[in-house]
């Protein structure tokens, strides 16, 4: 890494903020689906509504993705974990991270997975370099929850947890 900064202490250190986790998903051009894990997703703008994500500029998905012009981003509930650890492995030959994943179409077309707890489905705005990343701005189409589903999923120190949820008031 550049500078004084250790890679494995950046890694460590940024490893205690936790983050939510959510598969993004699309289409190619020939309309196969595609998607990746995701913990960088945040919430940008509200007017005009939009979201971000930073996929790795070595990322095989994004390209294909990006080819859709859109995205959907599916927030994961902390029973998901098998969904999480599916969508950041390489398939073994021939499968598809897809294989046995239950999913419908966005308004836009986009794959929602099925028990997920929300959905944001998105146009691409703009893609922008951000050092060994990218960062994706979308403008949000579309927004959907389903809290009968369950907690969100929250990466923390390298693993995998759920959330308290806070007590009504
Ligand atoms: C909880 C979790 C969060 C992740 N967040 C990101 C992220 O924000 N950006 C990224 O590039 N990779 C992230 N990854 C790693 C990717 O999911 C992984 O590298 C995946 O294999 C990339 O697939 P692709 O090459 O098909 O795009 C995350 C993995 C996990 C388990």
């Amino acid at each position: 890494m550049s500078g004084e900064i250790d890679s494995k202490q950046f890694r460590t250190v940024l490893g205690h903020l936790p983050t939510g986790v959510c598969v993004v998903t699309g289409v190619n051009r020939a309309g196969e689906r595609w998607g990746i894990t995701i913990g960088s997703v945040v919430s940008v703008s509200l007017d005009p509504p939009l979201v971000g994500f930073f996929p790795g500029v070595t990322s095989r998905s994004w390209p294909e993705i990006e080819q859709g012009g859109s995205f959907c981003v599916n927030v994961l509930t902390s029973a998901q974990d098998e969904l999480c650890w599916r969508f950041a492995k390489e398939p073994t030959d021939g499968a598809d991270r897809f294989d046995g994943v239950v999913t419908k179409p966005s308004t836009s077309g986009m794959p929602v997975i099925a028990g997920t707890l929300a959905q944001i489905d998105c146009t691409i705005e703009s893609v922008t370099p951000a050092g060994d990343h990218l960062f994706v701005l979308g403008r949000v189409r579309e927004l959907t929850l389903d809290s009968a589903a369950g907690e969100a999923m929250v990466f923390y120190k390298s693993a995998v947890t759920g959330v308290v949820p806070p007590q009504p008031r």
